[in-house]
């Protein structure tokens, strides 16, 4: 048998025919069934708690939700809104290219779909930032349509289920498990299916502590019968050490406001607010000079490191207090000094709000 493969015996041995039954039993029982974008569900609604529940939990999402439905109540508002509102009201999720694809896409859907949000497959899965699954998801959860899902909470379930090694970025190990996917979906119910496939991973099925003794697949479980659930999904292959790079961010603050720019649109923190970045603190001091401060005396605070999917960012914050305002600077559409105790609506990255809270800053 290759890695890859799942042995015939096992296959037989998993119950298909009542998967979805047993599911859907568990979910009538303990799926969440009350949370913000089940209520009124529509396409648009469905699909912002969909790109919002990418990579962050069910709790940390609903003040989110809520607050971005409340401002942004249909796609119109949405797309005609400027971007750093969406930023805005992102600040703090993370994975900020979500949002911007969610705007950008907003956009799509005002210029070329009338306003209306799509409802055909293809349609959706050609908007930016939505993939297979999640126009899956999307379309299922809010128009009953049958579609199969396939997101990190089901890949868990399934590769569990199958006890299928191989890691599922591979291409092979997708394919077979959207083959099971279709197979295990449903004719009937798919709604109830696809949030409850996505509940049980979310829960029960979670990656690092399973509850397997409770999990209605436990029957037939291949990872539990095995006493390893937890090695699957197989991790990534020789997972390469990712680099890492130095920093210093420069806090010029004049009494309740700190100096902040906005980044480029490509790029890391791509449209959020920002501290000035310098490579080093000669750098920083020699830019202060140019704009008429030769003598403030820089404070190099701890450095930290902050991880990107792809490097580690070791940052040094850098503070200066500022005795004058800076009459050399003025303010941009792009920079803006920001007040501490009356904050701007703009996107701000993680590291931003992180330095923001400094004691260091509280005057
Ligand atoms: N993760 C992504 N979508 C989800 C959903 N609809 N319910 C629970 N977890 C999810």
């Amino acid at each position: 048998m290759t890695a890859c493969k799942l042995n015939q015996q096992k296959v037989l041995s998993l119950n298909q025919a009542t998967f979805s039954q047993r599911l859907l039993t568990w979910y009538d029982i303990a799926g969440r069934k009350t949370l913000p974008w089940q209520q009124n569900k529509t396409p648009y609604r469905v699909w912002v708690s969909e790109i919002m529940l990418q990579q962050t939990q069910v709790s940390t999402v609903i003040p989110y939700y809520e607050r971005f439905m409340e401002r942004f109540p249909d796609v119109i508002a949405l797309a005609d809104a400027p971007q750093d509102e969406v930023l805005h009201l992102w600040t703090g999720l993370g994975y900020y290219a979500r949002a911007r694809n969610l705007h950008k896409a907003a956009q799509v859907i005002r210029d070329k779909h009338n306003g209306s949000f799509p409802e055909t497959f293809d349609e959706v899965a050609d908007l930016p930032g939505i993939g297979r699954s999640t126009a899956g998801a999307i379309l299922s959860l809010s128009l009953k349509q049958h579609h199969a899902i396939l997101d990190g909470n089901v890949k868990r379930v399934l590769t569990r289920w199958l006890a299928l090694e191989g890691w599922p970025g591979q291409k092979q190990i997708e394919n077979e498990l959207w083959d099971w996917a279709i197979k295990l979906t449903p004719a009937e119910g798919v709604e109830q299916y696809n949030q409850a496939i996505m509940d049980l991973g979310a829960s029960l099925c979670s990656r690092t502590k399973p509850q397997c003794r409770i999990c209605p697949m436990n029957d037939d479980c291949g990872g539990y019968l095995q006493g390893t659930p937890t090695a699957y999904p197989t991790p990534k292959p020789n997972k390469k050490k990712i680099p890492v790079r130095q920093t210093c961010l420069l806090i010029m603050q004049y009494r309740q406001s700190v100096w902040l720019q906005q980044r480029p649109a490509q790029g890391i923190w791509g449209g959020l607010f920002s501290f000035p970045e310098f490579s080093s603190v000669a750098d920083a001091q020699h830019w202060l000079q140019r704009i008429g401060y030769a003598d403030t005396n820089i404070r190099s605070l701890p450095e930290f490191r902050h991880t990107f999917s792809h490097f580690h960012l070791d940052i040094t914050p850098l503070l200066v207090n500022l005795s004058q305002p800076a009459h050399s600077i003025m303010e941009q559409s792009n920079e803006l000094w920001y007040n501490l105790n009356q904050p701007s609506s703009v996107g701000l990255s993680a590291v931003t709000l992180k330095l923001l809270t400094y004691p260091e800053l509280q005057q």
